[in-house]
């Protein structure tokens, strides 16, 4: 695969300033990763820079005008050398972001993110894109609430994926180890829980079994502490 393209298009530049931090802003400078932030105002010809209007039929808000993403997504996709662009639409009405996502959009060289605001995009921009065969749309939301645009889904969804890319993360057992990648007979486990030195602090002891040497019982004690975990977590969410 040659090297992963992420473009994200949107009226707030500015909310991807953390993707000059950390992990993808050392991505970047390494040069495993290429991003460009469009901002949509930019693809707007009028004098006032409208990027939306009142929705045909009626009802509260405004919907954000197709000719601008249009222009956006086109470009986006003329940047890159991709084949296929995958293009992820951010909304409360998508498909839930989880890990198993986080894996399936690894596999995509070139990914544009669609970052809606108000009452969201006219849905011909989606209709449009799902009949061209060099995309593929997916309409994607990172949990059961509202945020006021996509742009922090977004940069969530972004971390998720580029910390998988091979290079990225420095030591990559812990990406085998952590939550969600621990597999059992009923699905993905969280995160047995980590201890580090101090051997006591505040009065409370690291368990005996990981200051043993035996990797056996430490793997056992591991597993059984995140499957205690998760079905506490299960509990608590009734899934
Ligand atoms: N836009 C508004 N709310 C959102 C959510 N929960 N996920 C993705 N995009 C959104």
């Amino acid at each position: 695969m040659s090297k992963r393209r992420f473009d994200a298009v949107t009226i707030f530049p500015d909310y991807f300033a953390p993707l000059e931090l950390s992990l993808i802003g050392k991505a970047k400078k390494a040069g495993l990763i290429d991003v460009g932030i469009k901002d949509l105002r930019g693809y707007v010809s009028d004098n006032h820079k409208t990027v939306d209007d009142t929705p045909y039929g009626g009802g509260a808000g405004m919907v954000m005008l197709p000719e601008p993403w249009g222009l956006a997504i086109d470009e986006s996709a003329h940047q890159s050398d991709a084949d296929i662009h995958d293009l992820i639409v951010l909304t409360p009405a998508g498909q839930r972001f989880t890990q198993g996502l986080a894996e399936k959009f690894l596999e995509s060289e070139h990914i544009i993110f669609a970052n809606g605001r108000y009452e969201g995009i006219d849905i011909r921009v989606t209709d449009f894109y799902r009949t061209q065969p060099n995309f593929r749309v997916h309409e994607v939301s990172i949990g059961d609430y509202v945020l006021g645009g996509g742009e922090v889904a977004t940069l969530v969804i972004m971390e998720a994926i580029i910390r998988l890319i091979p290079g990225v993360i420095g030591n990559p057992d812990s990406l085998t180890e952590e939550s969600h990648s621990l597999k059992n007979e009923d699905g993905s486990l969280v995160e047995y829980p980590n201890y580090t030195k101090p051997p006591v602090w505040r009065g409370l002891e690291v368990p005996e079994v990981l200051m043993s040497g035996n990797h056996r019982l430490i793997n056992e004690w591991r597993h059984s502490q995140a499957v205690k975990r998760t079905e506490d977590l299960r509990r608590l969410t009734g899934e």
